[in-house]
Protein backbone atom coordinates (compact mmCIF):
# COMPACT_ATOMS: atom_id res chain seq x y z
CA UNK A 1 0.00 0.00 0.00
CA UNK A 2 1.58 3.80 -0.73
CA UNK A 3 2.05 4.77 2.66
CA UNK A 4 0.41 7.75 1.93
CA UNK A 5 -2.72 6.78 2.26
CA UNK A 6 -2.82 5.24 6.10
CA UNK A 7 -4.72 8.24 7.89
CA UNK A 8 -5.65 9.78 4.97
CA UNK A 9 -9.01 12.22 4.06
CA UNK A 10 -11.06 11.05 1.03
CA UNK A 11 -12.34 14.33 0.38
CA UNK A 12 -11.82 15.44 -3.50
CA UNK A 13 -10.72 13.29 -6.47
CA UNK A 14 -8.77 16.20 -7.61
CA UNK A 15 -6.58 15.19 -4.56
CA UNK A 16 -5.70 11.51 -6.05
CA UNK A 17 -2.76 11.27 -8.62
CA UNK A 18 -2.78 8.48 -11.56
CA UNK A 19 -0.90 6.22 -9.33
CA UNK A 20 -3.42 6.86 -6.56
CA UNK A 21 -6.55 6.16 -8.52
CA UNK A 22 -4.55 2.89 -9.82
CA UNK A 23 -3.29 1.65 -6.30
CA UNK A 24 -7.04 2.08 -5.63
CA UNK A 25 -8.63 0.17 -8.02
CA UNK A 26 -5.90 -3.15 -8.13
CA UNK A 27 -6.75 -3.14 -4.40
CA UNK A 28 -10.23 -3.19 -5.41
CA UNK A 29 -9.66 -6.17 -7.57
CA UNK A 30 -8.24 -8.04 -5.36
CA UNK A 31 -10.66 -7.78 -2.88
CA UNK A 32 -13.07 -8.84 -5.00
CA UNK A 33 -11.42 -11.79 -5.88
CA UNK A 34 -10.47 -12.96 -2.26
CA UNK A 35 -12.94 -11.41 0.14
CA UNK A 36 -10.78 -10.58 3.85
CA UNK A 37 -13.49 -11.37 6.53
CA UNK A 38 -10.73 -10.39 9.36
CA UNK A 39 -9.05 -7.55 8.09
CA UNK A 40 -10.41 -4.59 9.81
CA UNK A 41 -11.38 -6.52 13.20
CA UNK A 42 -11.56 -4.53 15.39
CA UNK A 43 -12.07 -1.21 14.17
CA UNK A 44 -15.48 0.88 13.90
CA UNK A 45 -16.79 2.59 10.80
CA UNK A 46 -18.66 6.22 11.64
CA UNK A 47 -21.54 6.01 8.85
CA UNK A 48 -23.18 9.78 9.21
CA UNK A 49 -25.25 10.34 6.47
CA UNK A 50 -26.99 13.77 6.36
CA UNK A 51 -28.15 12.94 3.06
CA UNK A 52 -30.55 10.35 1.63
CA UNK A 53 -28.33 7.31 0.14
CA UNK A 54 -28.92 4.20 -0.64
CA UNK A 55 -25.97 2.82 -2.31
CA UNK A 56 -23.01 4.48 -0.91
CA UNK A 57 -24.32 3.99 2.96
CA UNK A 58 -25.14 0.62 2.68
CA UNK A 59 -22.10 -0.42 0.66
CA UNK A 60 -19.98 1.59 2.84
CA UNK A 61 -21.65 -0.34 5.86
CA UNK A 62 -21.76 -3.65 4.34
CA UNK A 63 -18.05 -2.89 3.00
CA UNK A 64 -16.99 -2.32 6.75
CA UNK A 65 -18.65 -5.44 8.19
CA UNK A 66 -17.64 -8.00 5.12
CA UNK A 67 -13.88 -6.74 6.32
CA UNK A 68 -15.17 -7.77 9.76
CA UNK A 69 -15.41 -4.45 11.41
CA UNK A 70 -17.91 -2.75 12.88
CA UNK A 71 -20.40 0.58 12.05
CA UNK A 72 -22.26 2.89 14.50
CA UNK A 73 -24.43 5.96 12.64
CA UNK A 74 -27.49 7.32 11.11
CA UNK A 75 -28.96 7.65 8.27
CA UNK A 76 -31.08 10.65 8.73
CA UNK A 77 -29.95 13.53 10.60
CA UNK A 78 -33.37 14.07 12.13
CA UNK A 79 -32.79 11.53 14.77
CA UNK A 80 -29.41 13.32 16.16
CA UNK A 81 -28.50 16.51 17.77
CA UNK A 82 -28.03 18.00 14.71
CA UNK A 83 -32.52 18.31 15.31
CA UNK A 84 -31.73 20.44 18.59
CA UNK A 85 -28.83 23.12 16.72
CA UNK A 86 -25.50 20.96 16.94
CA UNK A 87 -23.36 22.03 14.64
CA UNK A 88 -21.31 19.88 11.91
CA UNK A 89 -17.98 20.81 13.41
CA UNK A 90 -19.52 19.63 16.59
CA UNK A 91 -20.99 16.75 15.39
CA UNK A 92 -18.00 15.07 13.69
CA UNK A 93 -15.98 15.83 16.74
CA UNK A 94 -17.88 13.84 18.66
CA UNK A 95 -18.22 11.20 16.33
CA UNK A 96 -14.64 11.01 15.61
CA UNK A 97 -13.60 9.65 19.34
CA UNK A 98 -16.07 6.83 18.72
CA UNK A 99 -14.81 5.51 15.51
CA UNK A 100 -11.85 4.76 13.61
CA UNK A 101 -12.79 6.43 10.04
CA UNK A 102 -15.57 8.44 9.34
CA UNK A 103 -17.87 8.46 5.42
CA UNK A 104 -20.17 11.03 5.83
CA UNK A 105 -22.31 12.73 3.27
CA UNK A 106 -24.03 15.85 3.80
CA UNK A 107 -26.02 18.30 1.73
CA UNK A 108 -23.85 21.43 1.47
CA UNK A 109 -20.51 21.64 -0.76
CA UNK A 110 -17.70 21.98 1.28
CA UNK A 111 -18.97 20.06 4.15
CA UNK A 112 -17.15 17.16 3.95
CA UNK A 113 -13.68 19.37 4.00
CA UNK A 114 -14.89 21.41 6.91
CA UNK A 115 -15.26 17.98 9.04
CA UNK A 116 -11.68 16.72 8.36
CA UNK A 117 -11.40 20.51 10.94
CA UNK A 118 -13.37 18.53 13.18
CA UNK A 119 -11.52 14.75 13.03
CA UNK A 120 -8.80 13.51 13.55
CA UNK A 121 -9.93 9.88 12.02
CA UNK A 122 -10.19 10.05 8.41
CA UNK A 123 -13.01 11.38 6.33
CA UNK A 124 -14.56 9.73 3.01
CA UNK A 125 -16.50 12.02 1.17
CA UNK A 126 -19.65 10.06 0.57
CA UNK A 127 -21.19 13.23 -1.42
CA UNK A 128 -20.72 17.11 -0.68
CA UNK A 129 -23.78 18.87 -2.20
CA UNK A 130 -23.08 19.37 -6.11
CA UNK A 131 -19.26 19.11 -5.49
CA UNK A 132 -17.56 15.30 -5.29
CA UNK A 133 -18.08 12.27 -4.88
CA UNK A 134 -14.76 10.66 -4.95
CA UNK A 135 -15.28 6.80 -4.31
CA UNK A 136 -18.32 7.11 -6.91
CA UNK A 137 -15.57 7.99 -9.10
CA UNK A 138 -13.24 5.03 -7.79
CA UNK A 139 -16.15 2.72 -8.29
CA UNK A 140 -17.08 4.23 -11.80
CA UNK A 141 -13.30 3.85 -13.03
CA UNK A 142 -13.01 0.42 -11.76
CA UNK A 143 -16.19 -0.48 -13.60
CA UNK A 144 -14.91 1.11 -17.20
CA UNK A 145 -11.91 -0.61 -16.79
CA UNK A 146 -13.51 -3.66 -16.15
CA UNK A 147 -16.12 -3.07 -18.82
CA UNK A 148 -13.52 -2.05 -21.48
CA UNK A 149 -10.49 -3.63 -20.36
CA UNK A 150 -8.23 -0.52 -19.82
CA UNK A 151 -8.94 3.08 -18.85
CA UNK A 152 -6.89 5.19 -21.49
CA UNK A 153 -8.28 6.54 -24.70
CA UNK A 154 -11.92 6.19 -24.09
CA UNK A 155 -15.03 8.05 -25.46
CA UNK A 156 -17.13 8.38 -22.55
CA UNK A 157 -20.31 10.85 -22.75
CA UNK A 158 -21.99 12.45 -19.87
CA UNK A 159 -25.61 13.04 -20.07
CA UNK A 160 -28.30 14.79 -18.04
CA UNK A 161 -27.60 17.18 -14.60
CA UNK A 162 -24.33 18.37 -15.57
CA UNK A 163 -24.35 21.59 -13.24
CA UNK A 164 -25.70 20.15 -9.94
CA UNK A 165 -24.68 16.55 -10.52
CA UNK A 166 -21.48 15.78 -8.30
CA UNK A 167 -20.43 12.25 -9.74
CA UNK A 168 -19.63 13.83 -13.43
CA UNK A 169 -17.64 16.77 -11.95
CA UNK A 170 -15.55 14.01 -9.94
CA UNK A 171 -15.70 11.52 -12.56
CA UNK A 172 -14.60 14.37 -15.24
CA UNK A 173 -11.87 15.68 -13.19
CA UNK A 174 -9.89 11.80 -13.04
CA UNK A 175 -10.38 11.51 -16.67
CA UNK A 176 -7.88 14.21 -16.62
CA UNK A 177 -5.35 11.36 -16.03
CA UNK A 178 -6.66 8.61 -18.71
CA UNK A 179 -6.45 10.56 -21.99
CA UNK A 180 -10.55 10.93 -22.43
CA UNK A 181 -12.80 12.34 -25.19
CA UNK A 182 -15.29 13.51 -23.40
CA UNK A 183 -18.81 14.75 -24.79
CA UNK A 184 -20.88 16.68 -22.47
CA UNK A 185 -24.87 16.33 -22.99
CA UNK A 186 -27.32 18.73 -21.03
CA UNK A 187 -29.53 21.45 -21.69
CA UNK A 188 -27.72 25.16 -21.92
CA UNK A 189 -28.53 25.89 -18.09
CA UNK A 190 -27.37 22.25 -16.76
CA UNK A 191 -24.14 22.34 -18.57
CA UNK A 192 -20.46 21.68 -16.76
CA UNK A 193 -19.33 24.53 -14.79
CA UNK A 194 -16.81 26.73 -16.42
CA UNK A 195 -14.45 25.24 -13.54
CA UNK A 196 -14.62 21.66 -14.34
CA UNK A 197 -14.38 22.24 -18.21
CA UNK A 198 -11.06 25.09 -17.62
CA UNK A 199 -9.62 21.45 -16.08
CA UNK A 200 -10.99 19.69 -18.82
CA UNK A 201 -8.72 22.66 -21.17
CA UNK A 202 -5.62 22.63 -18.74
CA UNK A 203 -5.47 18.94 -19.01
CA UNK A 204 -5.64 19.35 -23.20
CA UNK A 205 -8.65 16.93 -22.47
CA UNK A 206 -10.70 16.64 -25.64
CA UNK A 207 -14.49 17.61 -24.89
CA UNK A 208 -17.68 19.23 -26.54
CA UNK A 209 -20.86 20.21 -25.17
CA UNK A 210 -24.61 19.01 -27.08
CA UNK A 211 -27.66 19.11 -26.17
CA UNK A 212 -28.92 16.09 -28.15
CA UNK A 213 -28.18 12.72 -26.83
CA UNK A 214 -28.95 10.55 -30.02
CA UNK A 215 -25.84 12.89 -31.63
CA UNK A 216 -23.55 11.05 -29.71
CA UNK A 217 -24.53 7.47 -29.07
CA UNK A 218 -23.00 6.03 -31.94
CA UNK A 219 -19.57 7.64 -31.09
CA UNK A 220 -18.99 6.10 -27.56
CA UNK A 221 -17.66 3.61 -25.33
CA UNK A 222 -19.30 4.72 -22.00
CA UNK A 223 -23.03 6.28 -21.93
CA UNK A 224 -22.72 7.64 -18.64
CA UNK A 225 -26.45 8.62 -17.50
CA UNK A 226 -27.28 10.96 -14.80
CA UNK A 227 -30.76 11.76 -13.13
CA UNK A 228 -31.98 15.72 -12.92
CA UNK A 229 -31.58 16.68 -9.23
CA UNK A 230 -34.62 17.60 -8.19
CA UNK A 231 -33.28 18.64 -4.30
CA UNK A 232 -30.42 20.87 -5.51
CA UNK A 233 -32.84 23.44 -8.22
CA UNK A 234 -33.69 26.87 -6.06
CA UNK A 235 -36.40 27.47 -8.63
CA UNK A 236 -39.29 24.85 -8.95
CA UNK A 237 -40.01 25.66 -12.71
CA UNK A 238 -36.72 25.64 -13.75
CA UNK A 239 -36.96 21.53 -12.72
CA UNK A 240 -40.72 21.17 -14.27
CA UNK A 241 -39.01 22.21 -17.98
CA UNK A 242 -35.96 19.75 -18.13
CA UNK A 243 -37.09 16.84 -15.75
CA UNK A 244 -37.86 14.68 -18.66
CA UNK A 245 -35.43 16.25 -21.11
CA UNK A 246 -33.46 13.04 -21.75
CA UNK A 247 -35.13 9.69 -21.68
CA UNK A 248 -32.99 6.27 -22.92
CA UNK A 249 -35.18 3.72 -24.01
CA UNK A 250 -34.03 0.05 -25.81
CA UNK A 251 -35.14 0.97 -28.87
CA UNK A 252 -32.05 3.91 -29.20
CA UNK A 253 -29.71 1.62 -28.57
CA UNK A 254 -29.06 1.42 -32.75
CA UNK A 255 -26.09 1.78 -34.31
CA UNK A 256 -23.88 2.02 -31.30
CA UNK A 257 -20.53 0.59 -30.74
CA UNK A 258 -20.28 -2.94 -29.54
CA UNK A 259 -18.37 -2.25 -26.46
CA UNK A 260 -20.67 0.34 -25.53
CA UNK A 261 -21.66 0.22 -21.75
CA UNK A 262 -24.55 2.25 -20.03
CA UNK A 263 -23.29 3.26 -16.65
CA UNK A 264 -26.04 5.73 -14.31
CA UNK A 265 -24.90 6.36 -10.57
CA UNK A 266 -28.25 5.84 -9.76
CA UNK A 267 -31.04 6.31 -8.49
CA UNK A 268 -32.66 6.85 -11.67
CA UNK A 269 -35.80 8.29 -12.23
CA UNK A 270 -36.90 8.83 -16.19
CA UNK A 271 -33.80 9.09 -17.73
CA UNK A 272 -33.24 5.57 -18.45
CA UNK A 273 -36.19 3.03 -19.11
CA UNK A 274 -36.05 -0.32 -17.68
CA UNK A 275 -36.45 -1.63 -20.72
CA UNK A 276 -32.78 -0.94 -20.82
CA UNK A 277 -32.14 -3.72 -18.09
CA UNK A 278 -32.12 -6.25 -20.54
CA UNK A 279 -29.20 -5.28 -23.00
CA UNK A 280 -26.11 -6.43 -22.88
CA UNK A 281 -24.74 -2.81 -23.20
CA UNK A 282 -26.32 -2.07 -19.52
CA UNK A 283 -23.97 -2.40 -16.78
CA UNK A 284 -25.33 0.18 -13.76
CA UNK A 285 -26.54 -2.74 -11.91
CA UNK A 286 -22.53 -4.24 -11.44
CA UNK A 287 -21.81 -0.98 -11.31
CA UNK A 288 -23.22 -0.20 -8.16
CA UNK A 289 -22.03 -4.13 -6.91
CA UNK A 290 -18.89 -2.66 -7.54
CA UNK A 291 -18.85 0.43 -5.21
CA UNK A 292 -18.54 -2.61 -2.27
CA UNK A 293 -15.18 -3.79 -3.69
CA UNK A 294 -13.76 0.39 -4.10
CA UNK A 295 -15.10 1.08 -0.77
CA UNK A 296 -13.57 -1.75 0.89
CA UNK A 297 -10.16 -1.37 -0.26
CA UNK A 298 -10.59 2.56 0.59
CA UNK A 299 -11.49 1.65 4.24
CA UNK A 300 -8.43 -0.62 4.32
CA UNK A 301 -6.14 1.36 2.52
CA UNK A 302 -6.82 4.64 4.76
CA UNK A 303 -6.94 2.59 7.97
CA UNK A 304 -3.07 1.68 7.14
CA UNK A 305 -4.58 -2.20 6.42
CA UNK A 306 -3.76 -2.69 2.60
N1 LIG B 1 -24.72 6.71 -6.44
C1 LIG B 1 -25.15 7.16 -5.25
O1 LIG B 1 -24.51 8.04 -4.63
O2 LIG B 1 -26.30 6.59 -4.81
P1 LIG B 1 -26.99 6.88 -3.41
O3 LIG B 1 -27.47 8.32 -3.45
O4 LIG B 1 -28.11 5.91 -3.29
O5 LIG B 1 -25.93 6.72 -2.35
Amino acid sequence: MPSTFKGRDVISISEFTKPDILAVLKKAAQLKKQPQPKLLEGYVLGSCFFEPSTRTRLSFETAMQRLGGRVVGFADPSVTSTKKGETLYDSIRIVSQYTDVIAMRHPLDGAARRATEASDKPIINGGDGANQHPTQTLLDLFTIQETQKKLENLSIAFVGDLKYGRTVHSLAQALTHFNARIYCVAPKNLQMPDYILDELKANKIKFSLHEKMSDILPKVDILYLTRIQEERFPDRMEYEQVKNIYRLTAQDLHGIKKNLRILHPLPRVNELATDVDASPHAYYFEQAHNGLYVREAVLAMVLGKL
